[in-house]
């Protein structure tokens, strides 16, 4: 089974990005870390002892609105311009200089080509520029790191099964600590948050459709129609979403059609079409994640990414753990879609020595497995 601890190349000796010499757990530490895996383009300042000094978040959603969906030429060519005044701002916000930073982390993998590049060459040339040491992040460990922010008391919330459903992804994996996480199985065609996209888009209710499905959601009636929960029961720790897309299409526009731009729907039509979907989706991770810490007998479980913001879901799984008994912790809203402070995940890696050098490259990483 894939594991997803990949790590890079430490730096060369003489390397101006050498780790420093003395131990960086004195106080007072910062890092600044920069995320533009998609299309937010973040940077945020962050301590050692998980306190956010500075962050800013550009978002793109007016850019991409009327495609319905992310396209990564254009958030590309977003993040170019967006990137050193994001940066600058959480650095004034933080009111730190380059001088006080003790590292320079950054999202590399996975992600949109265009747009990971962008937030890697602006880290490198800082790096550079200010001859501080580079960390690489993996944005889904990211993600789960998200839920051990959320804790006051700094408790650890590994080991765990951590469940990532964002945009781009609604994968389960064990994870022995921040770091270390084993894949357990993922979507074989859309991820979560690309259906609910796609359904909002069907329903013309703009984008990015999440928020607003699970708006029309709560006025809907969940047992409206009987949508497909797919590979419920397959045994496996896949998912598939592709399927209920479909089925949702066919029960609006019945099958053939592709146009939906003349199609006219009543509201509360609309509405039990969005609760029998999310109801769907959620059925299916709340599902999955049962069996998962059922089969590696791990008493916790970890959510994050843009899909775990929703009502249905947080509710769906706070009745599981409570019935199941075991810990649920899900990332806060506002660290539940893309953001530079779950970046702060790198400090785990400083304290592993794992830097990256100047040599890093983006990895994409859109196959199975990450
Ligand atoms: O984690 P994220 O910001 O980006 C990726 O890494 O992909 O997730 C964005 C996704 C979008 O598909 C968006 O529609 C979905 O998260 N989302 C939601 C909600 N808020 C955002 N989906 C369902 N319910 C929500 N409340
Ligand atoms: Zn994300």
């Amino acid at each position: 089974m894939p594991v997803s601890t990949d790590s890079h190349p430490e730096s060369p000796s003489g390397s101006p990005l050498d780790p420093p010499s003395e131990s960086l757990s004195a106080g007072n530490e910062i890092l600044l870390a920069i995320e533009s895996t998609c299309d937010e383009t973040a940077a945020a300042v962050v301590t050692r002892d998980g306190r956010v000094l500075g962050e800013c978040i550009a978002t793109q959603e007016k850019l991409h609105e009327r495609f319905g969906g992310v396209v990564p030429e254009i958030a590309a060519r977003a993040h170019l311009e967006r990137i050193l005044p994001v940066i600058d701002t959480a650095m004034t916000q933080a009111g730190v200089q380059g001088e006080d930073l003790q590292a320079i982390a950054v999202a590399d993998r996975p992600g949109l080509a265009g747009s990971l590049l962008v937030g890697v060459v602006a880290a490198k040339s800082l790096a550079l520029a200010w001859q501080k040491p580079l960390v690489a992040i993996n944005h889904l460990h990211a993600h789960l790191y998200a839920c051990q922010l959320s804790q006051p008391s700094g408790e650890s919330v590994y080991p765990a099964i951590g469940l990532i459903v964002s945009g781009g992804h609604t994968t389960l994996y064990l994870c022995e600590d921040p770091i270390n996480l084993q894949y357990l199985g993922g979507t074989i065609d859309d991820a979560a948050g690309e259906a609910f996209d796609k359904v909002a888009a069907m329903l013309s209710l703009g984008f990015p459709g999440g928020v607003e499905v699970s708006r029309w959601a709560t006025r809907g009636n969940a047992k409206a129609y009987d949508f497909p929960r797919s590979k419920l029961h397959d045994g496996s720790f896949d998912f598939s979403f592709s399927g209920l897309k479909t089925a949702v299409r066919y029960a609006i526009v019945g099958p053939g059609r592709q146009d939906f731009s003349s199609l006219e729907l009543d509201d509360s039509t609309k509405a039990d079409v969005c609760a029998s979907f999310e109801a769907a989706v959620v059925d299916t991770l709340v599902g999955k994640s049962r069996k998962a810490i059922r089969q590696h007998g791990v008493k916790r479980l970890l959510i994050g990414g843009g899909v775990a913001a929703n009502g249905r879901l947080r509710r769906d799984f706070a009745a599981a753990a409570e019935q199941d008994g075991f810990q649920l912790v899900i990332a806060p809203p506002e660290l539940c879609t893309d953001n530079a402070v779950m970046g702060a995940i790198a400090w785990k890696q400083i304290d592993r020595g794992q830097f990256a050098t100047l040599d890093l490259d983006i990895t994409p990483g859109l196959q199975r497995g990450f």
